[in-house]
C-alpha cells in the first residue's frame, strides 16, 4: 500500500491527473490505523461522529470538545492519510471563533478543517486559508442546515438552487478551500462543478463525477440495518459482532469459555 504522506499538494496532483481521491470518517485511533493502512487518502474526523459514535439524532449536539477529542485519537493512529476536522455547529459563526476554533483543532492533530457553507462563509474561509490553516469546504446538503432545508434533502433541484450551489462552490474556492465536499445533489450538478473548478471535488451522494468520494465508514462497513441509496456496503458488520457476541454469551452461559488452555495456570 501507499507509504507517502498525503499532502494538499499531491491531492492538486491528483485533480490534475485524474486519479481518485479516497476519504472515509474515522473517530477513533484503532480504525484510523486501520483505514490508513488501507491507504485511503483522507481521514475525516467528522461531526457525523454526533450519530454514529454518540447517539444524537444528528450533528448539531457535537461540540468542540467532542472533535478535539476524537481528533487527537485519530491523529496518533495515522502515518500517511491526511487527517481532517469538522469544525462543529456555531464553532465558526465569527471570523474570531472561526481563528480560535480552527486552531484547536489542528493543534489536536488534524491537518486541515473542513466547515458547512458557501457565499456566506466566503470571508472566514479566507481568513482560515490566510493565516495558515487549509480549508476544505462542504456545500449542497449541510447537515448542520437541517432545520432551515427541512431534513436531510437533495439539494440543487431548482435552477435557483442549482445557480446558488454553482456560486457557493466559487466562492469556497476563490477564498482559498484546498477542496470541496458535494453533498446531496444531482450527479449533473456536481459534474459541472468539478469541471469549472481547480480544487478537487469530493462527493457524498453526488453521483459519479467527483474527484473523490467519502463516505461515514460505519455505513460501509454494514454497522446500519438502513442505508442511504448513494451507500455501497462493503461488509456487514452488524451482523458479524451480533453472531459473536451471542455465541460468547451461550458459550459463557454453558461454561463452554474459558477452557484451561485461556488460563495462566
Ligand atoms: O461528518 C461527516 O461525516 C461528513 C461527511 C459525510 C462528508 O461531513
Amino acid at each position: 500500500m501507499r507509504k507517502e504522506k498525503v499532502t494538499l499538494p499531491r491531492l492538486m496532483e491528483m485533480k490534475k491527473s485524474g486519479e481518485k481521491i479516497t476519504m472515509l470518517t474515522a473517530y477513533d485511533c484503532l480504525l484510523a490505523q486501520i483505514l490508513d493502512e488501507a491507504g485511503i487518502d483522507i481521514l475525516l474526523v467528522g461531526d457525523s461522529m454526533g450519530n454514529v459514535i454518540l447517539g444524537y439524532e444528528n450533528t448539531i449536539p457535537v461540540t468542540m470538545r467532542d472533535i478535539i477529542h476524537h481528533t487527537k485519537a485519530v491523529s496518533r493512529g495515522v502515518k500517511n492519510a491526511l487527517v481532517v476536522s469538522d469544525m462543529p455547529f456555531m464553532s465558526y459563526f465569527s471570523t474570531e471563533e472561526a481563528l480560535k476554533n480552527s486552531g484547536r483543532l489542528i493543534r489536536a492533530g488534524a491537518q486541515a478543517v473542513k466547515l458547512e457553507g458557501g457565499l456566506a462563509f466566503e470571508d472566514k474561509i479566507r481568513t482560515l486559508t490566510e493565516s495558515g490553516i487549509p480549508v476544505m469546504g462542504h456545500i449542497g446538503l449541510m447537515p448542520q442546515h437541517i432545520y432551515q432545508m427541512g431534513g436531510y434533502k437533495v439539494q440543487g433541484k431548482t435552477p435557483e438552487e442549482t445557480k446558488r450551489i454553482m456560486d457557493d462552490a466559487k466562492a469556497v474556492e476563490s477564498a482559498g478551500a484546498f477542496s470541496i465536499i458535494l453533498e446531496g445533489m444531482p450527479s449533473n450538478l456536481a459534474k459541472n462543478i468539478t469541471e469549472e473548478l481547480k480544487i478537487p471535488t469530493i462527493g457524498c451522494g453526488a453521483g459519479v463525477h467527483c474527484g473523490g468520494q467519502v463516505l461515514v465508514t460505519h455505513d460501509l462497513l454494514g454497522f446500519y440495518d438502513f442505508a442511504p441509496r448513494f451507500v455501497k456496503r462493503y461488509a456487514n458488520l452488524r451482523e458479524i459482532i451480533l453472531k459473536a457476541s451471542r455465541k460468547y454469551k451461550v458459550e459463557v452461559e454453558e461454561g463452554i469459555f474459558p477452557t484451561d488452555q485461556y488460563s495462566y495456570d
